[in-house]
């Protein structure tokens, strides 16, 4: 099968033929359509993950996939042959990743069925960055009028975030630079969203527009400290970037460090929310498999929502 793998690391991912995985009990083999790039992707090709887990070379990079189900491990129920899944790589170690025309993964986490209204391409870069955004908000847990930043808001996470924030009812303030990035952030919900230009004093607009404090704040980009700054007495944030407590001590705040958990219940949900029309993935750019080392390069030069690879 085509696959963009790494040898070792860090390196640039290389597109190369590999064996069809098999696989195990208990794992299912999907034929991948669609993937997408994440910061995840990124951070292993640069090698910083190298004392954190097991590298089983050559590594298929990807975590998020959306295919069809083409054989079942030993033991494998609730699945079947020909089924349409989405979801995202969650083993213990890097090896077998989604960015290649077939990846294993387990049949009990991390994978959930595709909905009908709901297609492959988009559902290949839901996974990932549509867990973190739900994890991020359940852990801040908005309460309907209240007022939440999204410091991060044009990329993957961030976008997803807005729309199911303003779903719930509550004030969203959003980073955009002025021209595409706030076209891109405005138009992904029909509430309205108050922006900030994160090319310019991100504390001064925001106090401007909250001179109370917010009451919550997703950290998906930008100085988790400074943004805590910005939160009213007794304040919420959650970190994707590894914000800890330590960092805004004193400060009267919670902080909620955030590990995205692709579990069944979030992925179905999400999916439900996308078929539904009430969610949209927000791919901007989609490359072929054999170009996936341009998306990892476009991904990292600065990205407008999610970036989609097409598997095959
Ligand atoms: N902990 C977890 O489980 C988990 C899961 C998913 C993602 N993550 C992490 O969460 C972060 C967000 O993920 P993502 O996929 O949405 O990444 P992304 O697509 O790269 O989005 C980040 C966005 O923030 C913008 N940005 C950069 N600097 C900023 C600043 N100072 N203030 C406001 N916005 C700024 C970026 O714009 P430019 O590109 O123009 O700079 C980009 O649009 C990444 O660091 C990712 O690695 C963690």
């Amino acid at each position: 099968m085509r696959a963009v793998m790494l040898n070792s690391v860090p390196a640039t991912p290389a597109l190369a033929d590999l064996p069809v995985p098999r696989p195990e009990a208990g794992e299912v083999l999907v034929k991948v359509a669609a993937s997408s790039v994440n910061g995840f992707d990124l951070a292993v090709a640069a090698g910083y993950l190298q004392q954190m887990m097991d590298h089983r070379f050559p590594l298929v990079v990807g975590k998020d996939f959306a295919g069809t189900v083409e054989a079942l491990g030993e033991g494998v129920e609730g699945f079947i042959v020909g089924q349409p899944v989405f979801g995202v790589v969650m083993k213990p170690f890097l090896g077998p990743g989604s960015m290649a025309e077939y990846v294993t993964v387990s049949a009990g986490y991390g994978i959930a069925p595709l909905p009908e209204g709901l297609s492959l391409a988009e559902a290949g870069a839901l996974g990932l960055a549509g867990t973190a955004a739900v994890d991020s908000l359940d852990a801040v847990a908005p309460a309907e009028g209240e007022t939440v930043l999204v410091s991060g808001a044009t990329g993957g996470v961030g976008a997803l975030a807005v729309q199911l924030a303003a779903a719930r009812g509550v004030r969203v303030i959003a980073t955009a630079r002025p021209g595409v990035e706030a076209d891109f952030v405005t138009g992904l919900t029909g509430a309205k969203v108050e922006l900030v230009d994160h090319g310019g004093d991100v504390p001064a607009q925001v106090r401007a527009l909250a001179p109370a404090g917010v009451d919550a704040v997703l950290h998906l980009a930008g100085d988790g400290a400074e943004l805590a700054g910005l939160l009213r007495e007794g304040g919420r944030i959650a970190s994707t970037l590894g914000l800890t407590q330590d960092a805004v001590q004193g400060a009267g705040v919670t902080v909620h460090t955030v590990m995205a958990d692709p579990n069944p219940r979030t992925l179905t949900e999400l999916a439900a929310r996308a078929a539904a029309g009430a969610l949209r993935v927000p791919v901007t750019a989609t490359y072929p498999l054999e170009r996936a080392p341009e998306a990892f390069a476009a991904f990292g030069a600065g990205t407008l929502g999610k970036i989609a690879v097409a598997c095959s």
